[in-house]
């Protein structure tokens, strides 16, 4: 990290503070109609008919999109196989109720207010048929994920002989971990505004995926995607709700085309339960075999995760626990269960978070049965080889965590026997620590920065910004080389018109597009100089290259001398200047740029050729417990992260920080409620799903080694946004077992279960 990094801010930030930034939602073309939509409320079933009559009375009404006026689009496809959309099933195609909260009509009116009521007027009758919303519900359909998916990259981890090696362990543990549905709510409400010009379509929608939005539209609508611009250049959260084409965009595009005029639709909070992604509940058995010195001589890790009847979102739990340790003998095995409710998706470390909480709590839980410190029992299993691919890790500072970690909370404070540590007002305390992993991956990425003759520089690359840091990472990159404050740069991200938006998710977004435009950077650099030294026209003409340095929008010579940008490009006479990089991942070829042009994902990793790379994070936590009402606090919480190099450090803390918070979310608040009597999901607002306020954070800390992992890529980073928040929860729970001497497997840990256990058993 250079000195001067330091102390760059969030380059949207004065907008943000301000009120300037525009969210996607914000944009107010002429004479734009609202809609809204009305949700199914059966669990599941068939529509039998739509009464429009009161809605069509109100003031302002428009248009009512059902399945009797709407036109049948083309298929498309989910992500997670090769599409574009958030799933396959397309609402208003066919009288099929899916699940509850599936749109059954969208109504259209000149205000959001009139939408609104209208839609509540909208009758529809129903056909009802039973369903299954809980993991082990009659009807729910239980499936190997080899089978769901007869896919390599899906195929379980093995290594060595798993239950072999356990009949020769002398000590083991065996539990069962249980984690909730979860919703992502992000402050910004999903949103789409969909308007044509002529046969051109604008999509301004939130996403972090405008190439998947742009093709997964113009496949549904049969129109050529170079007819649809898709922006997306400021979200406000996402957190992988907004990974793909979620299930209306099209719609409103229809519904634009019939009123000639452009429409929004925005979800409601409500409505957001239903309508989008979320982390599917998952039950997770552990088992660990280990030598009484602490070696680890065998792991079985068994996955049960919920998908929707007409997809498999994967789980891939045992994707980090696999590759996290030195053991030998590891088998997966995993499956997936068919509810009836909307596809799961992505909710950051969608897969990781879940799997540290088991793994990490059964490491936990080797370590007391070892008698031996949960620190070291980690360090103890280090490796410096990948024990699935027998690959070298292209960097790993998993010990050098652990270690600063354990320093900096005072570890050594920690009395190892449960409930033997108190406040002096007679708290318990709870001191717990977990190691978390994320894959490093890349993704293929064009690169264009561009100095005009006013003397502006652009710059454009695949990229979302959801609050993550992204632009000020790049403008940062931009900036170095070529001397200028990164305020300065005027990127353009999240816009199919800039080079091809990949998915910006799984926590490639900075290791992929950081070098691509720092190499372009450089390059442009390089071509200013030579243009200073070498073009017959400019004043610095005959200088030697290393005498010049580009500086606060000047080429400077080292005598003194010294010309604007602008006055260089007016003296030459040239337009601009641009350099243009592409870069795809090691052992990646061109071929991969395609498939991002077609909106489909194309990143690879942690496996490349001759390495493998993951992220990591040291996490420790200390919880406070009150005596009498069982009130579970969080004190302090230290994380120490191996991320490669850390581009914006501003950003980083910042991302870091939004990691530990998403713990203490995971292991104490959090839940995506289940009514098997209604389906569908419960809550409607961020009253009835309870995230973490400002006072239940405590104090934190996070510190970076910040070594750059340059076998990776040139940049050297690896990537933050998901490990931040993988073991973050499991170390709160490690925490309220070393308080309580109680393991809770279940999340979220609230006050009720460590009422009900410490005081029915010997705690
Ligand atoms: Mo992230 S959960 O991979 O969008």
């Amino acid at each position: 990290m250079n000195a001067t990094a330091a102390h760059i801010e969030r380059v949207e930030g004065p907008d943000k503070v301000t009120g300037r930034a525009r969210y996607m939602g914000d944009e107010r073309p002429g004479r734009m109609a609202h809609a809204a939509i009305v949700p199914a409320q059966i669990g599941k079933g068939f529509v039998d008919g739509v009464d429009t009559t009161l809605a069509e009375r109100v003031p302002g009404f428009l248009l009512a999109l059902t399945l009797e006026n709407m036109q049948r689009f083309e298929p498309i496809q989910f992500g997670q196989t090769g599409g574009h959309a958030s799933q396959s099933f397309q609402p208003l195609q066919s009288n099929r109720v899916a699940y509850r909260g599936q749109a059954v009509a969208v109504v259209m009116a000149e205000t959001l207010e009139a939408a609104q009521e209208a839609a509540w007027l909208v009758k529809v009758s129903y056909r009802r048929e039973p369903f299954a919303v809980q993991l082990d519900a009659p009807g729910g359909e239980s499936v190997a994920l080899p089978t769901a998916i007869p896919l390599p990259p899906f195929g379980e981890k093995v290594t060595g002989d798993a239950e072999a090696a356990m009949k020769t362990a002398e000590v083991t543990v065996d539990g069962l971990y249980e984690t909730p549905a979860q919703h992502q709510n992000p402050i910004e409400l999903l949103t789409t505004i969909a308007a044509w010009d002529g046969d051109k379509l604008t999509v301004h929608e939130p996403t972090q995926n405008s190439e998947a939005v742009r093709n997964g539209v113009a496949t549904q609508l049969a129109v050529p995607p170079a007819n649809v611009r898709v922006v997306s250049t400021l979200l406000g959260g996402s957190f992988g709700q907004r990974n793909s084409m979620l299930p209306w965009t099209a719609i409103v595009a229809v519904a634009a085309k019939r009123l000639a005029r452009p429409v929004k639709l925005t979800i409601t909070r409500g409505q957001l339960y239903h309508a989008a992604a979320f982390r599917a509940a998952s039950r997770q058995r552990i088992r660990l075999g280990a030598r009484p010195d602490g070696t680890i001589v065998a792991a079985l890790h068994e996955t049960q995760q919920q998908t929707s009847r007409f997809d498999t979102m994967p789980p891939l739990q045992a994707h980090i626990t696999a590759h996290l340790y030195g053991i030998d003998n590891f088998r997966s095995v995993t499956r997936v269960t068919r509810l009836d409710t909307q596809t799961p998706g992505f909710m950051r470390a969608p897969h990781e978070m879940p799997a540290s909480f088991a793994f990490e709590g059964a490491m936990d839980e080797l370590a007391v049965a070892l008698g031996m410190d949960p620190v070291a029992l980690r360090l103890k299993n280090d490796t410096d080889r990948d024990p699935i691919s027998k690959k070298a890790f292209s960097s790993r500072h998993v010990a050098a965590c652990l270690r600063r970690g354990a320093e900096r909370f005072e570890w050594s404070r920690r009395d190892p026997r449960p409930g033997s540590m108190r406040t002096p007002q007679g708290a318990l305390i709870g001191m717990g620590v977990a190691l978390g992993t994320y894959k490093a991956s890349t993704s293929p990425a064009v690169a264009k920065v561009r100095l005009l003759a006013n003397g502006t520089v652009e710059a454009s690359v695949a990229g979302h910004e959801m609050g993550q840091g992204m632009r000020t990472a790049l403008a940062i990159t931009v900036a170095g080389p070529l001397g200028i404050a990164p305020a300065a740069v005027q990127l353009t991200i999240g816009d199919t018109i800039a080079p091809p938006q990949h998915l910006t998710a799984g926590s490639w977004g900075t290791a992929s597009a950081v070098p691509a435009i720092e190499s372009a950077a450089t390059e442009l650099r390089t071509r200013l100089i030579g243009l200073a030294r070498t073009d017959e026209r400019s004043p610095l003409r005959g200088a030697r290259a290393e005498d010049l340095r580009l500086t606060e929008g000047r080429v400077v010579h080292a005598d003194g001398r010294r010309i604007d940008f602008a006055q260089l490009l007016a003296a030459v006479g040239r337009p601009f200047v641009e350099a243009q990089t592409t870069r795809v991942a090691p052992g990646q070829n061109e071929q991969a740029l395609a498939r991002v042009a077609s909106g489909r994902t194309s990143q690879v990793g942690p496996e490349y050729p001759g390495f493998v790379s993951f992220s990591y994070v040291a996490h420790f936590s200390e919880v406070h417990i009150d005596p009498a009402t069982r009130h579970i606090r969080m004190h302090r919480s230290v994380a120490v992260i191996d991320c490669g190099k850390v581009v914006s450090p501003t950003t980083s803390r910042s991302q870091a920080l939004g990691g530990l918070v998403w713990g203490i979310g995971a292991a104490l608040r959090e839940v995506s409620e289940v009514d098997p009597r209604f389906g569908g999901f419960v809550n409607t607002d961020l009253a009835e799903y309870v995230i973490p306020v400002h006072a239940d954070m405590g104090e934190m800390t996070v510190d970076f080694i910040d070594i750059p992992d340059t076998q990776l890529n040139t940049a050297g980073v690896k990537g933050l946004g998901e490990v931040v928040c993988v073991g973050a929860a499991a170390s709160i729970a490690n925490a309220v077992f070393h308080a309580t001497g109680h393991r809770f497997r279940k999340l979220p840990i609230r006050i009720d279960d460590v009422l009900a256990a410490t005081t029915r058993g010997a705690g």
